[in-house]
């Protein structure tokens, strides 16, 4: 009779998320200190970075967070977190995205946390996304992009977002660690992500959007079948 071995099955994109995230381990550890916070971001690449943060946690003072699912698995490493209110500083965040342009410009929010991960990573020194390939497009918006948007104000930042030229479809059944709910934003190319960002920013109602141009990445690692490499 056969046996069923325990062996976790990875898929091919999962290696290359976990080649970016080895690659950004790599990255930062020359520049820690005992006094050092790492800013974590949140999904499933960013997962494969927290477990490998884990083996150099007596490295650096603590972490900072970008959601209750990251918290919990940084704590589940004996990963020490700070609030963000109770650190003066911030050297380094680390994240993924669902969308990363040339310019280092980003989509994010395909795990509900936009909101906390643009604010940590626009506390950070340093922002380093970490992505597969299958990320890289030329101009943002092929994915749809999530604006979180306080529950209230739902069907007017719709109405808007259709004024805009998107579709919004309500992401129901999430609320996301603010309390809040999402609108993903369905053919909406984005030829100038700035502009743009400032636009949403700017209608009532909205918490924040996936758009990170403000606080773009100062690198984009990504993991190819051809190899690492950085932009
Ligand atoms: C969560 C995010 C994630 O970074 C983004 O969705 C990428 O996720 P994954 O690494 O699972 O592909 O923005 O809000």
């Amino acid at each position: 009779m056969s046996q069923i071995l325990s062996v976790p099955l990875i898929s091919t994109q999962d290696t290359l998320k976990q080649q970016a995230a080895r690659a950004a381990l790599e990255r930062i550890t020359p520049k820690l200190t005992t006094k050092s916070i790492v800013g974590v971001g949140t999904g499933s690449t960013t997962n494969f970075f927290i477990d490998a943060l884990a083996e150099i946690k007596h490295m650096f003072d603590a972490a900072v967070s970008s959601s209750e699912a990251s918290t919990a698995r940084l704590k589940d490493h004996g990963i020490h977190v700070m609030d963000l209110n109770a650190t003066p500083h911030v050297d380094v965040y680390v994240d993924g995205a669902d969308e990363a342009n040339p310019a280092r410009q980003l989509i994010k929010g395909a795990g509900a946390a936009l909101t906390r991960e643009k604010i940590v990573a626009s506390a950070a020194d340093e922002f380093i996304c970490i992505v597969d390939e299958s990320k890289l497009v030329d101009t943002l918006g092929a994915f749809p992009l999530p604006v979180e948007v306080i529950p209230m104000a739902r069907s007017l930042v719709a109405r808007r977002l259709v004024d805009l030229g998107g579709q919004p479809v309500w992401r129901e059944g999430v609320t996301t660690d603010n309390g809040n709910w999402l609108l993903d934003v369905h053919d909406f190319a984005v030829p100038d992500p700035l502009a743009m960002e400032a636009t949403l920013n700017n209608v009532a109602g909205v918490v924040c959007n996936g758009l990170f141009a403000v606080d773009a990445a100062d690198v984009v690692i990504v993991a190819a079948s051809s190899g690492v490499r950085e932009i």
